[in-house]
């Protein structure tokens, strides 16, 4: 007997690092011991005060039970102290800010509390797939809005305002952008908040990439005006090192934070209070925490570019985030990227799964020692010619 699935769930692909990685696991079981350089999980610790709070917090009887669904007092003014310190954003932390566990739960919650069958939303081709399995999950119909290279990665205004807008009802949008490194500009954003005003579109800025490698760290709420029609998701998983601890925000308006919560509150009852201690701690560290990792992914990223040279790739030296995005000569370069898995042992990111943008192009993470990106630049070296 076969039991269907829903078709909700067969209109979405399992996400690809899921496969991936099991193919990795598979492969490091038979002695391989591959390299991921793919992947844009933190391996640096987080700071160790922040730690420290999860220990001690964890030891205190009454923190163990269900804690607020909105997230708890302390840790929703904490967010709003740094919306304010970073980029002088004004939140009111009593109802302009939703705690999440990471930006990947608020970008479904967003999309269920929003979107209706035969909606449409525009996603960024290349983009973080979740964007797409979200909002096909809640019945929309996906729109791609391409970023291309030659116009920096970011949006063709001309482009979009010829498209059929009329039932798009959310724009996803992710600056600094995830995989090419590109960030926008107040005046972009300025031009995106207009768009979605004349349009009648919400426009989520998913922002988890704001202190790494970037000198100019933006929030899309700093144009006036914006939170009439834009919400920005926040994380502690790149910028602090905690991506496994699962914490982060939704901020905005509260008629639209009010909607998300409804959605929410029904799927999980709160986050660990512990964590959220820890999230205040994390929140409340001075500048040099973002100087001591940027200088390390600094390091990191001059060892990446070689790999991107021998690999014969064009990359940009000034982009943003955890990554570096390379372009190859290859057309198909997940049949490459699969060559060099098999021959050298290192998993690369190809770009294809981003969107059909991504075609040609591979992302390489920061996320590993200068050792490690080493010794994969050694073993690609020795088996590729
Ligand atoms: C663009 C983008 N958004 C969101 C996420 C997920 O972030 P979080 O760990 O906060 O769920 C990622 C993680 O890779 C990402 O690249």
């Amino acid at each position: 007997m076969i039991i269907e699935p829903s078709n909700r769930v067969k209109k979405i692909k399992q996400y690809y690092f899921a496969g991936k990685m099991a193919q990795i696991a598979e492969m490091n079981k038979n002695g391989a011991n591959v390299l991921n350089i793919g992947i844009g999980s933190p391996d640096l610790e987080p700071h160790f005060e922040v730690i420290n709070t999860l220990i001690d917090s964890s030891r205190k009887q009454d923190n163990h039970g269900y804690q607020s669904y909105r997230g708890i007092e302390e840790l929703r003014v904490s967010f709003s102290g740094w919306y304010k310190k970073h980029f002088g954003v004004e939140i009111n932390p009593d109802d302009e800010i939703q705690i999440l566990m990471g930006s990947k739960e608020g970008i479904m919650h967003i999309a269920m509390a929003f979107l209706n069958e035969g909606d449409k939303v525009l996603v960024p081709d290349p983009g973080y797939p979740t964007y797409t399995s979200a909002s096909k999950l809640s019945g929309a119909e996906v729109l791609k809005y391409d970023l291309k290279e030659e116009n920096s990665w970011l949006p063709d205004f001309d482009k979009m305002e010829k498209m059929d807008l009329s039932d798009v009802k959310i724009m996803w949008l992710n600056y600094p952008h995830m995989p090419t490194g590109a960030n926008a500009t107040l005046n972009l954003f300025e031009k995106l908040i207009n768009f979605a005003k004349a349009n009648n579109i919400l426009l989520v800025n998913d922002n988890p990439y704001n202190f790494i490698l970037n000198d100019n760290p933006l929030s899309i709420l700093n144009i006036s005006g914006a939170k009439d029609v834009a919400l920005e998701l926040v994380s502690l998983s790149k910028s602090y090192n905690m991506a496994g601890w699962r914490v982060g925000a939704v901020a905005g308006k509260n008629k639209y934070l009010k909607e998300i919560l409804k959605f929410k509150s029904n799927m999980d009852s709160g986050m660990f209070k512990p964590l959220q201690e820890a999230g205040i701690t994390a929140l409340n560290l001075n500048g040099d925490w973002f100087e001591n990792i940027n200088k390390i992914y600094k390091e990191r990223r001059k060892k990446v570019w070689e790999i991107m040279d021998f690999l014969d790739c064009d990359y940009s030296k000034d982009s943003t985030g955890m990554f570096v995005w390379g372009k190859t000569r290859m057309e198909d370069e997940e049949e490459f990227i699969e060559r060099i898995l098999q021959k050298s042992r290192v998993f690369i990111t190809p770009g294809r799964i981003f969107g059909n943008n991504g075609k040609g192009y591979i992302r390489i993470s920061l996320t590993n020692s200068v050792e490690k990106l080493d010794e994969a630049l050694k073993r690609i070296m020795g088996t590729m010619e």
